[in-house]
C-alpha cells in the first residue's frame, strides 16, 4: 500500500508520517531529505542553484542511495552518510531553490517510485500525490497556517537550545519557501484532486496521526 502525504514546510508531515508508518508497519520515505542531500552536494561544490547548466552537469556526478538502519531512513551521497547534515536552514533554502529544476526532480523520481513499488510506504514531500505516486491508495494534503508553522519551528529551535532565534524571521522564511514551492513550474506543491485536506493548525500531532492511521486501515 502507498500513502502520500504532501504539504508545505513545517506542517508536521515528517513527524506524522513517521508515526503512521511505524504503527502500520510501513517504511517512511522522507523525499525532502533526498532534495536536501543534493543541496549538500551543490553547497560543498560551490554550485549555484541559479546556474541550471552547472547543476545539470553536477547531477551526473551525484549518487543518492536510501538505506534503512534501525528502521530510520539514512541518505547516502556518493557513498557518504549525510543524514546528519540535512536539517539546517542553509541546506533547506538550497533544497527549495534547486528542487525547482527539472534535472534535479528527474534524478529523484525513479528512486522514489522504486521504493514505493517494492514496499508499503508512507512517503512525504510536495508532489507525491500529484506526480510521483498518482495511484497512491491514500493521499493526504497536510497544512497549517503560516503563523502556527512558524511558532512550532520557533519552539523546536528554542527547545534545542539555539540562541538568538527570531520568530518573525522564521515566519518570513516559511512564507518565502511556500511561495517558491508552490509557484515553481516543475511539479509545484499543490493538493491533488483526490487528496484529503487535513489542517493541523488546531490539532495535535497525535490526533492527526490517528486520523491518518484510521483512514489507512479503512483502505487496506
Ligand atoms: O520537506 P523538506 O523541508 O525537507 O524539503 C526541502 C525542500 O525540498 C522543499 O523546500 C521543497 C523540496 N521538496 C520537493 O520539491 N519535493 C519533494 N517531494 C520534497 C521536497
Amino acid at each position: 500500500m502507498n500513502i502520500a502525504i504532501d504539504g508545505p514546510a513545517g506542517a508536521g508531515k515528517s513527524t506524522i508520517a513517521k508515526r503512521a508508518a511505524k504503527e502500520l508497519g510501513f517504511i517512511y520515505v522522507d523525499t525532502g531529505a533526498m532534495y536536501r542531500a543534493i543541496a549538500v552536494y551543490l553547497i560543498d561544490n560551490g554550485v549555484s542553484a541559479g546556474d541550471e547548466a552547472k547543476v545539470a552537469e553536477a547531477i551526473d556526478d551525484i549518487s543518492i542511495e536510501i538505506r534503512y538502519e534501525d528502521g530510520a531512513q539514512q541518505v547516502y551521497l556518493n557513498g557518504d552518510n549525510v543524514t546528519g547534515r540535512l536539517r539546517t536552514e542553509e541546506v533547506g533554502n538550497m533544497a527549495s531553490k534547486s528542487s525547482a529544476l527539472p534535472c534535479v526532480r528527474e534524478k529523484l523520481l525513479s528512486i522514489q517510485r522504486e521504493l514505493a513499488a517494492k514496499n508499503d510506504v508512507v512517503m512525504d514531500g510536495r508532489d507525491i500525490g500529484t506526480n510521483i505516486l498518482p495511484n497512491a491508495e491514500l493521499k493526504i494534503y497536510l497544512t497549517a497556517s503560516v503563523e502556527v508553522r512558524a511558532q512550532r519551528r520557533y519552539d523546536e529551535l528554542v527547545a534545542k537550545g539555539e540562541a538568538g532565534v527570531d520568530r518573525d524571521k522564521i515566519e518570513q522564511d516559511i512564507a518565502a519557501r511556500d511561495k517558491q514551492d508552490m509557484e515553481r513550474k516543475a511539479a509545484p506543491l499543490k493538493r491533488a484532486d483526490d487528496a484529503i485536506l487535513v489542517d493541523s493548525s488546531d490539532m495535535g500531532i497525535e490526533e492527526v496521526a490517528a486520523q491518518i492511521i484510521r483512514l489507512a486501515n479503512e483502505r487496506k
